[in-house]
């Protein structure tokens, strides 16, 4: 399973990038504004810095709606760095969009996806990545984790390779129930990603272990 750190906020990605486990980034707009970033400039030198920290896998959202601008944007985004991976909405320029990088070999990552459907169009369509919200479906009512089950038995009939990319990851839970259903990839910010590290009975264990250890006369 890949761990992508859904943020754009340089200090957490270099955190995460530490541990070691780190396999990508996700970005959107919000995420850019969150952290301060303006200006299409500040926005892809800031792109640039995150794609210096990692190995790769940096998702950078196109802000285009129309087929035209999505190729425009996503072509530069692209130019930015090999590890750019273009997030395009799902929409149906965006699928359009998605066939056309595709065909050119640039990555792209299908975001917003809510349904099965929208899933298999993107996948159809040659996405690297589809984007279900597990969050956002909670946060109405439905069942965003029925989704990625979903989505895993689908992708797996066809045999399709395209990476089913589990977003709107909200804590620990999220992510142990995305790994055990078979999501190749969450997404999600740096605290839930560093709360998997923490048990009170490690914490426990070791001041045990370090206090025992003053016996021993190292
Ligand atoms: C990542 O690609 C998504 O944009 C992100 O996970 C959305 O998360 P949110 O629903 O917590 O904003």
């Amino acid at each position: 399973m890949k761990f992508f750190v859904d943020t754009a906020n340089l200090q957490d990605i270099k955190e995460c990038q530490e541990l070691g486990i780190l396999d990508g980034v996700t970005t959107n707009p919000s995420l850019m504004a969150k952290v301060g970033i303006t200006g299409k400039d500040g926005i892809f030198s800031h792109y640039k810095a995150i794609c210096d920290i990692v190995d790769d896998n940096v998702s950078a959202e196109v802000i285009g709606t129309e087929y035209k601008d999505i190729i425009r944007e996503g072509e530069e985004l692209a130019e930015i760095d090999p590890k750019i991976v273009v997030k395009v909405p799902m929409i149906k320029d965006g699928i359009r969009a998605i066939k056309y990088f595709s065909d050119k070999g640039i990555r792209t990552n299908c975001t917003l996806i809510f349904s099965a459907g929208q899933a298999i169009l993107a996948a159809k369509a040659g996405a690297t990545y589809v984007s279900p919200f597990i969050g956002r479906l909670d946060d109405v009512g439905s069942d965003g984790m029925a989704l990625i089950e979903q989505l895993v038995d689908i992708f797996a009939n066809y045999g399709f390779h395209t990476e089913i990319l589990a977003a709107s990851v909200r804590h620990t839970m999220h992510l142990l129930q995305c790994a055990e259903v078979g999501a190749d990839v969450v997404t999600c910010p740096a605290n839930v990603i560093m709360g998997l590290l923490k048990h009170p009975l490690t914490d426990k264990g070791l001041a045990t272990f370090l206090e025992d250890a003053k016996k021993l006369s190292l």
